[in-house]
């Protein structure tokens, strides 16, 4: 191993920067130009296996979920698999006290028992084409910015309106490389899809908030819908006369398990990274973004944690919120240290200064990085407001209430548009929180980008604390009585409180400022940074013509591959790729949240009735790879060489959560919930074993 990570490290000294072993999310349409590549790491199959439009191929059986998760189609009749953590708003949204299906679980046990998800939709992509020279047409490499935006989207309506004309899908065209080259993205949308299965939130969510980003991991991170169409096999509305949809493509599993070095693929939607900018844009995070969010972050869950701690209502109540809060917070603590690890700052900025001497004779090029470096100071000021803007002022639950409820509030069922709100809100935890955050943004965040409206009533309330506490003791929209006593009184007495409610006058100031002074400017800077970006991209092709380039994530179809591989997190500790259910005996606590699994789970761990799940005694649940993923991954189908599903992807560990700027080679790992940990579930836990009869497996 270190011998390759020494000649891996002597390629990237001697050819500049090479697209290094598995780094690269690689558009589908033009993977053949990787398939020497994957073969050579272990695939089987071609390129028009993986994407072709002239017959079925691995990309029909792959689908966007909602609007940022992937999942892969696994039987004839429509089944698919996704995250837990994908399906848990529309898990939760069947649950009840009742029917705690978050908790609990939920199985299925025949079709008729299927759930409707209203507002859900499926894509899968029919075909993609490169139309960059459709949608640059007219261009001039002179036009000003707003003159070439416009005619693109000119061009990109034309070009979409042709592709959809006389058909119902949909279609949209993509910038790659910040506007180098576009591709025409053509999608079938379902919207009629169904919740087939859930694990009990105990597996789904095993190690909760405390595994999350870390390895080693132990969560059986899945959920199965099933996407219903018309008698035609097309998109339509949920009716309970649909039938189950007949895919161009679904998957073989395989249950036959993978050995360290062995191939995987990755097939999903990645959605965002930024591989390509500038030291800049590095510094800005590192330094004043991350810190600052982290900081408010923190405070944030210090107070959540601990009312959750005291009252078991609350640590339900505040079970998804805690988890959404903490998600990013944990991601950018990984992120800020990774990047600190690679020295990305600094390698950036002696890379810029290579390109700048190489462009110093070349006047398409020359002024790039300076403007650049100019847009990135102006920006600077904006994007810290807006920061503070998103993680503070937003971050209050009751004035987002307020705003809501205010819409609504003649209506005549206004009384009962709280009852959603209050049943998971706490107000102790809004109003400290709220005192913590407003403190930081006093603190930290310079007069002249406050609203004048907040910082007076902070001097007036003689500080920012005594202003909360008075901001929650007036409003109308603090507790559940006062506002149902607002919602049922007359309109009279409504306008009159609609006016002077101080929730409502907070965020009228927060937003009118946003509004009027930061979003406008901060949006027309990121444009003139893409368009110095795109001229930039350009000059990094030309400068470096031998190195392999893939676009950034822009949530369309990707593909990454990679090899199962173990890691070495720090000195001295090495990391195995493969988890299995010993470890979860090992974390079983039943005092803590995270680690209390399911009775019926220690059951079989006891009996060791793990039936045909049995793998030399134990059952396997987690495993790594070298995948380049990120967010919008998760749900991604992870392939074996022959292309056969082996698991699930759903995180990446700690030491990898800076590969949206920079991925690493030798500590990057992508993790997957092994197949047969799913099909263990399905079948022992869930007694849901009938849907493996619909399943294809490998022989
Ligand atoms: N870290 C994973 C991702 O970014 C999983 C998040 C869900 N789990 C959680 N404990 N918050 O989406
Ligand atoms: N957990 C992420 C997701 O939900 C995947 C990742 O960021 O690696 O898409």
């Amino acid at each position: 191993m270190k011998k390759i990570v020494l000649l891996i490290l002597a390629l990237f000294c001697l050819k500049g920067v090479p697209a290094l072993a598995d780094e690269g999310m690689w558009v589908p349409a033009l993977i053949q130009s990787r398939i020497k590549d994957m073969k050579a790491k272990g695939f089987k199959l071609t390129a028009e296996d993986i994407y072709s439009i002239n017959r079925s191929s691995l990309k029909d059986a792959v689908l966007l979920f909602g609007s940022g998760c992937t999942g892969e189609v696994i039987s004839d009749e429509g089944l698919f698999l996704t995250n837990h953590h994908c399906g848990y708003y529309f898990i939760g949204s069947h649950s009840s006290v009742e029917h705690d299906y978050l908790t609990n679980g939920f199985w299925a046990m025949n079709r008729s028992e299927e759930l409707p998800n209203p507002g859900l939709t499926v894509s899968f992509l029919i075909r993609m084409e490169d139309v960059t020279d459709r949608a640059l047409k007219g261009v001039g490499d002179e036009m000003p910015q707003a003159e070439r935006d416009s005619m693109v989207k000119a061009n990109a309506a034309d070009v979409i309106a042709k592709a959809t004309a006389g058909t119902h899908y949909e279609a949209a065209v993509e910038p790659f490389y910040y506007g180098n080259q576009y591709f025409l993205f053509v999608y079938e949308k379902f919207r009629d899809v169904r919740l087939v299965a859930a694990p009990p939130s105990a597996i789904g969510k095993f190690g909760g908030d405390t595994d999350n980003w870390m390895w080693p991991r132990h969560t059986g991170d899945f959920s199965m819908f099933r996407i219903y169409a018309d008698k035609n096999n097309n998109p339509a509305d949920y009716s309970k006369d649909n039938v189950p949809y007949r895919p161009r493509r679904s998957f073989t599993i395989s249950t036959a398990g993978l050995k360290e070095g062995d191939f995987t693929m990755v097939y999903g939607n990645p959605g965002r990274t930024m591989q390509y900018v500038v030291s800049d844009a590095i510094d800005y995070a590192v330094n004043r973004g991350n810190p600052a969010k982290i900081k408010m972050r923190t405070m944030r869950l210090e107070i959540m944690n601990a009312e959750q701690a005291k009252d078991p209502a609350t640590r339900i109540a505040y079970a998804a919120k805690n988890a959404r809060v903490s998600n990013q917070w944990k991601k950018w603590q990984g992120e800020s240290k990774g990047l600190a690890r690679l020295g990305t700052l600094d390698k950036k900025r002696a890379f810029e200064a290579q390109f700048t001497a190489w462009a110093a004779d070349k006047p398409l090029y020359r002024d790039v990085l300076p403007k650049l470096r100019a847009l990135y100071a102006e920006l600077a000021p904006y994007a810290f407001a807006r920061d503070y803007y998103q993680e503070a002022y937003q971050a209050i639950e009751m004035t987002q209430f307020a705003q809501n409820a205010a819409k609504g509030i003649f209506k005549p069922d206004a009384e009962k548009a709280g009852d959603g709100f209050f049943k998971n809100y706490s107000q102790t935890i809004d109003r400290l929180s709220t005192q913590a955050v407003l403190g930081e943004y006093v603190k930290n965040v310079p007069a002249e980008w406050t609203p004048a409206y907040f910082l007076e009533a902070v001097q007036k309330a003689g500080g920012v604390d005594r202003y909360v506490d008075e901001l929650f003791e007036q409003s109308n929209f603090s507790t559940i009585e006062k506002y149902k006593a607002l919602a049922s009184a007359d309109s009279a007495t409504k306008a009159a409180a609609l006016q002077n409610d101080p929730a409502l006058l907070l965020a009228e100031a927060f937003n009118t400022f946003y509004n009027t002074k930061v979003d406008g400017t901060y949006k027309r800077l990121n444009t003139e940074i893409n368009t110095l970006y795109r001229l930039y991209m350009k000059g990094l092709m030309e400068m470096q013509p031998d190195r392999t380039f893939f676009p950034d994530a822009n949530l369309t179809l990707r593909v990454a591959y990679g090899t199962v591989e173990g890691y070495s997190p720090v000195d001295a500790v090495y990391y195995e790729p493969f988890s299995t259910i010993d470890g979860i005996m090992e974390k079983d606590n039943p005092d803590i949240y995270d680690y209390n699994i399911p009775q019926r789970l220690r059951d079989l761990y006891r009996t060791k009735e793990y039936g045909r799940w049995n793998v030399d005694g134990s059952v396997p649940v987690c495993f790594l790879a070298t995948n380049h993923t990120t967010g919008g991954n998760s749900g991604s189908p992870v392939l074996n060489g022959r292309g056969q599903l082996v698991g699930i992807n759903f995180d990446r560990t700690w030491e990898s959560t800076m590969s949206d700027y920079e991925f690493d080679v030798v500590k990057c790992r992508n993790i997957i919930v092994d197949i047969r940990y799913v099909l263990f579930v399905i079948d022992r836990i869930g007694n849901a074993g009938y849907l493996l009869d619909e399943m294809r497996f490998a022989k």
